[in-house]
Formats: structure tokens, C-alpha cells, sequence
């Protein structure tokens, strides 16, 4: 929010800003994950900044309400179907990474994660003996999906891989059928390859230059991204922006409420500093101020400042001070 706020006084714009809860603290306070009111004030607003959610206070596996389906609520009912995960190797911190340094020449892809269905969504039940999540596609959820991909991929490097279980999964057969038929018709420019997921998480840590954008299903993003965050060296340093048919977005850093460092201001602020740089773009159409954070955050990395999760066993700052210094870069 600080460096929000400042790139707003340097930029000459004033945001409206309204908070609301969600996850444990809107458990703690009104018993619900998702309140009506924040729902309302969410589609009420051009984008939505969420922290993360959850914590060891409410991971209960077996309570009836947790933070997470607050999120999951809240993406649905704002229809970000499409969850775009930048993965951007900074120069100067190839260290960061437990990859060879040599691997991570020239990483640059994005995850386009379907964000609204799948096995996430569908129906569950569960017995003494027995579960079950039911996964289910819908052809014009991956359509539409798929079409933010190569359209992404051909303002890119013009290659697109979609990933699947198509020699498992039902809903991957009918995935592979029409990411092929999209591609085919409404981008054939691009050069697209096909992956099942298994040998897409190999790839990812033997080829990860090669891929430019890769297009999934919810669940194997959700994967494959944390996977994808260690080639930036840490979970704490992605953003993410999750976008529907209309130009308001939710953006939150990918990673979660890290409890095992909560209290002690280590945290790492890039993935969510990050992140209003693609609200600033997706969003408020404001590019030039996006950029602005980006090359920012950039330059405060390769000065040397690096939070606890990214200092490779070097000094380290707080939360409070890598702020205050991409503020500083900012300025
Ligand atoms: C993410 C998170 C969420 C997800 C959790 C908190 C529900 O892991 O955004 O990647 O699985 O989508
Ligand atoms: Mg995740």
C-alpha cells in the first residue's frame, strides 16, 4: 500500500482505498471467510489487492469454514477465470536460486492458470471411508482460457505450451482437443507444444528458457507455480494478477501467509509490491506507472537488498526496509 501510495503522489492520481476482510481475520470477526460486505465493496471497486490468507489458527482440516474458501469465493464471484504468474529471473540474483546459475540464463514465461474451475470447484463429499472431488470442464472455460494465452504468448516470444494429464484425465483429453482446435484457427502463428504435466514439472527445472507462456488447468498451476518460484529464487518474490472479461482484477503475490515467520518482519514484500504493478497496469491502464515499480523493485535488487528467503546466507533486510528502499528507487 505504501509504495501504492507513492507511486500515486509522484503520478498525480488519487485512489479511492477501502479495506475489507476476508480468510481468519473475517472468521475472528463476523464467523464468515467472505462477508457480504467485502463481496459487494470487491465488485464495487477497479481491482482488488488481497493478502494472503490463512494460518496454522484456522487449518483445521476438518472445521466448516476456512480462510481459503474465502478466496476461492471471492475469485469466483469477481470471475477471474484467468491467473497470470510472471516468473522474471532478476540479473543479480541467479544466487538466490538452489538451480545452477547456468539453467537460469534468460528465464522469462508466465503461467496462465485457469483460476475459476476444475476439481477445485466441483463437487465434494466425504464419508468415514470414503472422498471425493469431482473435477469437471466446461469446452468455453478452456476456450476462453486458452485464448488469453496465445493472445498473451503472440504480444510475447509467439510460443505457448499447454500442459495436461491427457493420457490420464478425461477433462484433459477434451482440454488437449480444443487448446489444439484454438490454437489452430485463432493463432497460427504461434509456435504451441503440448505437455503432460508430470514431464512439465521436469521441464521446468532441465529447459526452463525454452517456455515462453504456458496455459494449465487450475490445480496443476497451482503447482507447477511454486514449483516455477524457485527459479526466481523464492515463493516471496512472484506476483500474480487474476483477470476476468472486464478490466477489474484481483492481484495478490502468489505465496501465502508464510505463519512460520509471522510476527518477525522478515517477510518479503516483491511478490505483493509486484503485484500493484500489474493492478496499476491490468487495471487502472496506468503502464507507465507499472513500469515505473517494476524498474524500482529491479534496481533495489540489484543494489543489494535482499530479505532474509532471497540473501543466499549474505545480510539481510527487513520487511520494513526493503520497502522503504524500492520506495527510494521509486523516488
Ligand atoms: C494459490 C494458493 C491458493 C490456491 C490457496 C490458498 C487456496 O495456493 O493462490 O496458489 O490453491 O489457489
Ligand atoms: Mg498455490
Amino acid at each position: 500500500m505504501q509504495v501504492l501510495q507513492r507511486m500515486a503522489d509522484i503520478g498525480g492520481h488519487k485512489f479511492t482505498i477501502r479495506e475489507q476482510l476476508i480468510g481468519g481475520a473475517s472468521i475472528d470477526a463476523t464467523g464468515e471467510p467472505l462477508p457480504a460486505d467485502t463481496v459487494k465493496s470487491c465488485l464495487a471497486s477497479d481491482a482488488v489487492m488481497l493478502g494472503a490468507v490463512g494460518g496454522p489458527k484456522w487449518s483445521d482440516p476438518n472445521a466448516a469454514v476456512r480462510p481459503e474458501q474465502g478466496l476461492l469465493r471471492l475469485r469466483a464471484e469477481l470471475e477471474v477465470f484467468a491467473n497470470l504468474r510472471p516468473v522474471k529471473i532478476f540479473d543479480d540474483m541467479a544466487d538466490a536460486s538452489p538451480l545452477k546459475r547456468e539453467l537460469l540464463v534468460g528465464v522469462d514465461l508466465l503461467v496462465v492458470r485457469e483460476l475459476t474451475g476444475g476439481i477445485y470447484f466441483g463437487e465434494k463429499s466425504r464419508s468415514a471411508t470414503s472422498a471425493s472431488d469431482l473435477c469437471i470442464y466446461e469446452a468455453f472455460e478452456i476456450e476462453r482460457i486458452v485464448r488469453v494465452a496465445g493472445r498473451l504468448a503472440s504480444a510475447r516470444r509467439g510460443k505457448l505450451c499447454s500442459v495436461d494429464k491427457a493420457n490420464v484425465l478425461e477433462t484433459s483429453r477434451l482440454w488437449r482437443d480444443i487448446a489444439s482446435r484454438v490454437t489452430r484457427e485463432e493463432f497460427p502463428e504461434l509456435q504451441v507444444e503440448h505437455l503432460l504435466v508430470d514431464a512439465a514439472a521436469m521441464h521446468l527445472l532441465s529447459r526452463p528458457a525454452d517456455f515462453d507462456v504456458i496455459v494449465t488447468e487450475n490445480m496443476f498451476g497451482d503447482i507447477l507455480t511454486d514449483e516455477a518460484s524457485m527459479l526466481a529464487g523464492s515463493l516471496g518474490m512472484l506476483p500474480s494478477a487474476s483477470l476476468g472479461e472486464q478490466s477489474r482484477g484481483l492481484y495478490e503475490p502468489i505465496h501465502g501467509s508464510a505463519p512460520d515467520i509471522a510476527g518477525r518482519g522478515i517477510a518479503n514484500p516483491c511478490g505483493m509490491i509486484a503485484s500493484t504493478a500489474l493492478l496499476l497496469r491490468h487495471s487502472l491502464n496506468l503502464s507507465e506507472e507499472a513500469a515505473q515499480i517494476e524498474q524500482a523493485l529491479e534496481r533495489t535488487i540489484r543494489d543489494g537488498y535482499r530479505t532474509a528467503d532471497i540473501a543466499a546466507g549474505g545480510s539481510a533486510v527487513d520487511t520494513t526496509e526493503m520497502t522503504a528502499a524500492v520506495i527510494r528507487h521509486l523516488d
